[in-house]
């Protein structure tokens, strides 16, 4: 998927959510993790949403930026300097938009419309929104389109970077608990702490048994990870990544109106669990490099489960045509002006140039399964790079099977 972090809250409560009624309770309910929430109960709080009135994104009242602490590189994670399209491999969060922004567009995502029309659900994530803007959401567009917004993301990135596609803009994840369910899971992960230090094992590399999102590889060069939702007293919900030496380092969480910047694309991770809210709610955003000079390694491995299909290939195809054309322009410029200043005609260039092209259709041709290929909601592990976590991805959904047939 193209996300750094999900949701884990069930289709089943999703039925039920009113998401246009400003009444702010979040039900009470029984500890199952199949609860049924009261049809008549809201579980997210929208009592300090933004009036719905239609205000264009501007830069000047709506950007608040302020540069992350750190930036890790890819040298820095033990990954090879030539990984990725850029030496940046993730960054602390960073003070992103303002209040009132992120108030617009929670107004705007969690609309009836985007419910009702754009919500997904694969084995990696429960629930997700995805495809909403420009259509259902012009505030959240026009803010992930912004020049001063791309100019920000392409400075904390270390390369000028786009939208991946219109439809990746916004993919929101959703993380629900009721305050029952968040006292519990803090006793929980208490527990866990203290039985860890008791037998020994504090400080050793800590690993999620049972992670919002497991392993993986991000279809998508960049994301940018928005945080939406109030989480001050949030413990955990960090990112794990797999440095080269197969270590684990985490990143910690964005706040309210924060983000981070990773290039998932060539990283191993994992969205690790929060505890200690009842609602967390992310958007995650995703880029590409501007210059149709760059290599381009997006896969569509953990998006087509979950997209209009149609429209994903549509626009998959469209900026990468777009980006050929570019290329093709450029070249014959190239050969057109060597000829006309008696340089001859380099036949390895050339050769290289249409060997490159063929594999860039190739690939797209490769990405572009046909429907009655693609399972709706199932992704297979190609986006993992390692074969322990290949193997472990394959153990664990052997293990599902067999108590699904138990
Ligand atoms: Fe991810």
């Amino acid at each position: 998927m193209a996300s750094a972090d999900i949701l884990t809250i069930s289709p089943s409560i999703t039925d039920t959510l009113h998401l246009d009624n400003p009444s702010p309770t979040i039900p009470e309910s029984s500890t199952s993790s199949k609860r049924k929430y009261s049809s008549d109960s809201p579980l997210i709080d929208m009592s300090n949403m933004a009036p719905p009135v239609k205000v264009a994104f501007n830069p000047a009242d709506h950007l608040s930026f302020k540069p992350p602490s750190k930036v890790f590189t890819m040298k820095d994670l033990g990954l090879p300097d030539d990984t990725g399209v850029s030496a940046v491999a993730v960054s602390e969060p960073f003070q992103l938009f303002t209040p009132e922004a992120i108030q617009r567009m929670r107004a705007e995502v969690l609309s009836t419309r985007v419910w009702e029309n754009c919500q997904y659900s694969s084995n990696l994530s429960q629930c997700q929104l995805r495809g909403f803007a420009p259509d259902y959401a012009p505030f959240v567009y026009d803010a992930w389109k912004s020049p001063e917004t791309l100019a920000i993301i392409s400075e904390v990135a270390g390369v000028d970077l786009v939208p991946q596609m219109d439809f990746e803009i916004g993919h929101i994840n959703i993380s629900m608990q009721s305050e029952e369910q968040k006292h519990e899971s803090i006793a929980a992960f208490a527990e866990k702490k203290s039985r860890e230090a008791d037998e020994g094992v504090a400080g050793c590399p800590w690993e999620d048994d049972n992670p919002i999102v497991d392993w993986h590889t991000d279809s998508y060069p960049f994301v940018c990870v928005l945080m939406l939702s109030e989480c001050t007293n949030m413990i955990g919900g960090e990112t794990a990544l797999r440095t080269g030496t197969g270590e684990i380092m985490k990143v910690r969480g964005p706040q309210m109106g924060c983000a981070v910047v990773l290039q998932g694309r060539y990283i191993e991770h994992q969205a690790l669990r929060a505890f200690g809210t009842t609602e967390r709610i992310t958007m995650v955003t995703s880029f590409r490099p501007k210059s149709a000079a760059i290599k381009d390694d997006t896969v569509l491995t953990t998006v087509r489960g979950v997209s209009n299909l149609p429209e994903l290939y549509f626009q998959y195809s469209e900026y990468r045509l777009e980006m050929l054309e570019e290329r093709i322009r450029k070249k014959l410029k190239e050969m057109q002006e060597q000829k006309r200043t008696h340089r001859g005609f380099d036949i390895c260039a050339m050769k290289k140039f249409v060997k490159e092209q063929e594999e860039f259709l190739a690939k797209m041709d490769q990405q572009m399964l046909e429907e009655s290929k693609v399972t709706k909601g199932f992704c297979d592990d190609s986006h993992l790079l390692s074969s322990d976590l290949k193997e472990k991805s394959r153990k664990k959904a052997r293990t599902a099977v067999a108590s699904e047939t138990v």
